[in-house]
């Protein structure tokens, strides 16, 4: 059956997009029909879709606070068709804090909404130093050092597991 899937996205620094855009290609292999729009774009009739697809980065412990103002605005709607949630961000990096269960920005980002999305999803995101300012580049300096993870400002690391993308993609596929 073909289905139309909204995938809505918040990114920074283009990763989650390009998690988006790898979701979309093996989604439109398998025949489904997708619409890619930024959060900030988004004005669409969610009941419009059969599936909602919702992903956001991690910033600081937080993802941007337009996801949060989505969910509330659209709780309603988003609670009338199927639904996936993933997150983006570095910790996800350490298999052991690669799942829902056990990425804390996942865990605490679900107590502290009420929505309960039908498949949640966690991916390692991309260190890039060289695309941070200065206060930032330090920030996150400081963040793998203490997470021992690469300190030298030349890095660049894209942790995403593309398979663990694919199989979400299939999963989406036959929600
Ligand atoms: C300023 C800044 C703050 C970040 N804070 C965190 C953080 O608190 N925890 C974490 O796991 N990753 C953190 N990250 C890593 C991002 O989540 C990761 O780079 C991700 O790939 C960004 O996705 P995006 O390009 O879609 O925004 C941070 C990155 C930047 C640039």
């Amino acid at each position: 059956m073909n289905a139309k899937i909204g995938i809505v996205y918040s990114t920074v620094d283009g990763q989650t997009l390009k998690i988006c855009n790898k979701l979309r290609e093996v989604l439109q292999q398998n025949n489904q029909q997708v619409d890619l729009i930024s959060i900030d774009d988004f004005n669409e009739d969610i009941t419009k879709y059969d599936k909602l697809v919702l992903g956001a980065s991690i910033r600081y412990g937080v993802h941007n606070d337009k996801v949060i103002e989505f969910i509330k605005t659209n709780k309603t709607a988003l609670d009338s068709v199927k639904t996936a949630f993933f997150s983006v961000n570095l910790v996800a990096r350490k298999p052991e804090k690669n799942t829902p269960e056990t990425n804390p920005y996942v865990v605490k980002f679900f107590k502290t909404i009420e929505w309960k999305p039908t498949i949640v999803e966690v991916f390692a995101g991309k260190l890039d130093y060289k695309k941070y300012s200065f206060f930032d580049r330090k920030m996150i300096q400081l963040i793998m050092w203490m997470t021992k993870g690469p300190t030298n400002t030349e890095a660049e690391i894209e942790y995403t597991n593309w398979e663990k993308v694919s199989d979400f993609a299939l999963a989406l596929n036959k929600l």
